[in-house]
């Protein structure tokens, strides 16, 4: 989940690369690096710290002007975020300079068999291998390209690897395996990025990169071959998203920007999916019905938020299909030997498109003969590509490392293919399915209503910002969302915070509960069973008694919860399985301005990324 830059063109290397690094900056900021190739030499800085360090020290130190550089923003792999452990790694001789994004598995035996040979190493990256590794390759007389594909096939692990050399005037060299990569095609200049958001000021005409591939850019030429040489098909692609949507537009937080935007995304998510006839028009999916109605489990396999978002459709796919759904962490899932089959329907949900954990977990349930469906923010992203078929939510650009709006947009997407799979097999008639279609339509309007009523949120949130600890309760479908508000406020203020089946409370977590300790609540709709809604009134009055502040999420007509709510959220009426649509916004927004009362960074927190592209 590092940021990578790279360039060959008419432009300032160094421009094009910094400027790029600063739109992927929320892929990791430990530190950052740039190097480029000018009269016969590499010239290289690196900080730790965020970017800003790197540009510092580059006014400080300007580099020769060149049309040809790479640079690198960090998430720590191995060795801490110093300047030594920065990206660039140039070799001995400073004749060559590599970026890498990844985990290269081998990198100890390689550095000992160096290191045997005399090779003096100056950091703990396992990246500096490469570096060293290209440059005997070049020694030896191979070409740069050649360099790396004979390196690239001595690796193991995940890596995009990209790298320049002294003697190559306008020429980069990259390497992909598990890891993004992607070119921007110009006129005249060449880019290769982790993903388009960092060239897309120049171009929208992209290249995919396959996996074991190598690509040799320059100012006119794009070459693309496997590891050993043969060349590969080109897959180009125009990227169409807005490149304005990758700017805050006047918020102080793309995370501020990205909650007020949840009612559009939630309305584009369901946009051209509903045909005139008021059912589901899923085609796009590349299912087919024959092969959906095979379907006899479903396995939702994610991480982080998307995981949350896999947990509230499994309350849906069950209800509306009878089909059993397991939900699973990805990072789990391979390695407890799953009974996954043919018959077997595997959702894996990812914003980024790119998470290791997910991409390993989907491709493990493929070997095992399963269909995988991916419900994914990013068009054209790895896992994908990957998948027998994709559901795409259209959230727009998410750069915020917190994610909020992908979050609502997963279950609207997870609640269309639950919906689809009913209206396929037949376990819902027509008249229920528009019915629900008409309530998936009315959620943009009520997420409005909530986001208009926010301020009492935010200034409980900042008369809370000296809690050492906040519990989130929630039963049926307002579990998964007391996960995701204390993930949220996990991730955001740095704060302890844990989420409980209301249920659980009483088997231990009760005794957490003490004196003022905030609680929030997310009470369920009166309207559904209102056993589960009773059960949870009883819950806070559990709590209450032992002296917890409690803040309670519930709905608009639900009076029962009023004597007991110490702090009173309201929501509009849902229906109980969509409710977590709504219900969720004030936890986004709670945590966002705790994060911001706590003078701590919303948009990148710390020692996290927006994308965890390693295991
Ligand atoms: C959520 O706020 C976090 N950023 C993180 O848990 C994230 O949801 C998780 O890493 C999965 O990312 P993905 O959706 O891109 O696969």
């Amino acid at each position: 989940m590092c940021g990578i830059v790279g360039y060959a063109g008419h432009r300032s290397a160094l421009d094009v690369v910094v400027e790029g690094l600063r739109r992927l900056e929320y892929r990791g900021y430990d530190s950052a690096g740039v190097a480029v190739v000018a009269d016969g030499a590499l010239a290289s800085v690196k900080r730790a710290g965020k970017l800003v360090n790197l540009e510092k020290a580059l006014e400080e130190q300007p580099l020769p002007t060149s049309g040809t550089g790479l640079g690198h923003t960090r998430w720590a792999t191995h060795g801490s975020p110093t300047d030594r452990n920065a990206h660039p790694h140039l070799d001995e001789s400073g004749q060559v300079a590599v970026i890498h994004n990844g985990i290269i598995e081998n990198f100890a035996r390689l550095r000992a068999e160096l290191e045997e040979a005399g090779v003096r190493f100056t950091s703990e990256t396992d990246t500096e291998v490469v570096a060293h590794l290209l440059a005997a390759e070049v020694a030896a007389g191979s070409e740069l390209v050649e360099a790396m594909r004979a390196v690239c096939r001595r690796l193991d692990g995940a890596f995009t690897l990209l790298a320049v050399h002294a003697d190559a005037p306008e020429r980069v060299v990259a390497a992909r395996r598990n890891s993004p990569l992607v070119v921007g095609l110009g006129e005249g200049e060449n880019f290769l990025a982790s993903d388009v958001s960092a060239f897309i000021a120049h171009t929208r005409e992209a290249l995919e990169i396959g996996e074991g591939q190598v690509v040799e850019i320059t100012p006119d030429d794009v070459t693309l071959t496997d590891f050993y040489g043969a060349v590969v098909e080109e897959k180009r692609y125009h990227v169409d998203w807005d490149a304005s949507a990758a700017e805050k537009d006047g918020y102080d937080y793309f995370m501020l920007k990205e909650i007020a935007e949840q009612p559009k995304a939630v309305a584009n998510t369901l946009l051209g999916r509903v045909g005139n006839d008021g059912l589901l028009s899923l085609d796009e999916m590349r299912l087919s019905d024959d092969e959906l109605r095979e379907v006899d489990k479903v396995v939702v396999v994610a991480c982080g938020t998307a995981y949350h978002a896999g947990m509230v459709a499994k309350y849906a796919i069950e209800h509306w299909t009878r089909l059993p759904c397991e939900v699973e962490l990805a990072s789990e899932f391979r390695y407890r030997d799953p009974v996954v089959d043919r018959q077997t329907l595997v959702i894996a949900i990812s914003q980024s498109g790119e998470t290791m954990d997910t991409l390993m977990a989907l491709r493990y349930a493929r070997e095992q003969g399963a269909r995988v469906l991916a419900i994914c923010n990013t068009n054209g992203a790895t896992i994908p590509r990957e998948s027998d078929a994709v559901l795409y939510t259209h959230a727009g650009p998410e750069v915020a490392v917190a994610s909020t709006k992908a979050f609502l947009t997963q279950m609207i997407a997870c609640f269309l293919v639950g919906l689809y799979l009913g209206q396929v097999r037949g376990t819902k008639w027509g008249d229920e399915i528009r019915s629900v279609v008409r309530d998936l339509s009315d959620l943009p309007a009520k997420v409005d209503v909530v986001l208009e009523t926010m301020e009492p949120v935010r200034e409980l949130a900042r008369n809370l910002a000296s809690a050492t600890s906040v519990l989130f309760l929630g039963r049926h479908v307002g579990y998964p969302v007391a996960l995701e508000g204390a993930l949220k406020l996990k991730e955001l203020a740095y704060m302890h915070a844990e989420g409980f089946a209301a249920g659980e409370l009483k088997h231990g977590p009760i005794a957490l509960v003490e004196e003022n300790v905030p609680i929030i609540v997310v009470v369920p709709s009166p309207k559904g069973r209102s056993v589960l809604h009773d059960k949870i009134v009883s819950n806070i009055q559990e709590v209450r008694a032992r002296g917890a502040r409690t803040i309670v999420v519930a709905e608009e007509g639900d009076e029962d919860v009023v004597p007991y709510a110490d702090h009173l959220i309201r929501v509009p009426e849902c229906p109980v399985l969509l409710q977590p649509v709504v219900s969720t916004v004030p936890l986004q927004v709670f945590a966002c301005e705790m994060a911001s009362a706590r003078g701590f960074d919303v948009d990148q927190p710390r020692n996290l990324a927006k994308s965890v592209t390693v295991e």
